[in-house]
């Protein structure tokens, strides 16, 4: 069975205490995670030490890095490699987030090479994708994530892919309050599965989580998660308010 994930995106959000709190906040909340669920919190990286230390001890929760270099190390100043996230205990890495392809300038190319450095050692990289609402008023959304995909996943072998996680993200519903309906979050993710099953076969594609992003919300978490092929979601704005990301959690299949 695949896993199902609550992923939070603190993106570049919080001071220390205010990142403290939040995180005490949300250890006082009523949740729970059964074996085949998990939650994630990519927080900025200077606060990895300190959800590291408060999380401790708690099954199926990680504490992950919001991007990283595609290289190991070297003369690459102000850059944080995936070994040394591994190195303080981060085994899960969100790549190509569309903040990133927009105002970064990630490509297909290079976030081909952070999925290897990823994988390289043994770490998750969770893959965002998605396109922008012109592409979507077009209709042609299917063959924009596809585009996405093939570039920058389908040089893996069938035993990394069930390595990586995806995230589908409909640009024009992040952060804006407006939500994919849960048909057209199925659609869409049913379209990504048959895309992996094509490539790798229909029982590896089974395997790979794809979680929805963009204005994920308790009011609406479980309406999303309870289509067939959405295994949770990857949450920005909500996942800063405990009481939110604890009903998101708590509405995980
Ligand atoms: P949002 O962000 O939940 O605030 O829309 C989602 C994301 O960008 O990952």
């Amino acid at each position: 069975m695949r896993k199902q994930i609550a992923a939070a995106n603190w993106k570049m959000n919080l001071s220390q205490n205010e990142a403290e709190t939040l995180l005490d906040q949300l250890l006082a909340t009523e949740h729970s995670l059964s074996a085949n669920q998990e939650a994630i919190f990519a927080v900025p990286a200077i606060y990895i030490p300190l959800a590291t230390q408060k999380l401790v001890g708690k099954t199926n929760v990680y504490v992950a890095a919001q991007n990283c270099h595609q290289k190991d190390n070297g003369a690459y100043t102000g850059e944080i490699s995936a070994s040394m996230f591994a190195s303080v205990g981060v085994k899960h890495i969100v790549l190509g987030h569309s903040e990133r392809r927009e105002y970064f300038a990630e490509s297909d190319a290079l976030l081909a090479e952070k999925v290897n450095a990823v994988l390289a050692i043994a770490s998750t990289p969770i893959f965002c994708c998605g396109e922008p609402l012109a592409i979507r008023e077009a209709g042609t959304q299917n063959t924009f994530v596809e585009a996405q995909l093939k570039n920058s996943l389908f040089h893996l072998t069938a035993e990394q892919i069930t390595k990586v996680v995806i995230a589908y993200e409909p640009i024009w519903a992040i952060g804006t309050g407006k939500t994919a309906s849960s048909e057209q979050a199925q659609e869409i993710h049913a379209y990504i599965r048959s895309v992996f099953a094509s490539q790798y076969g229909q029982s590896i594609a089974n395997q790979i989580s794809i979680l929805y992003g963009g204005s994920v919300k308790a009011a609406n978490a479980k309406e999303i998660f309870s289509q067939p092929d959405v295994d949770g979601g990857l949450v920005g704005g909500a996942s800063l308010v405990a009481t939110e990301f604890a009903a998101i959690i708590n509405a995980l299949k």
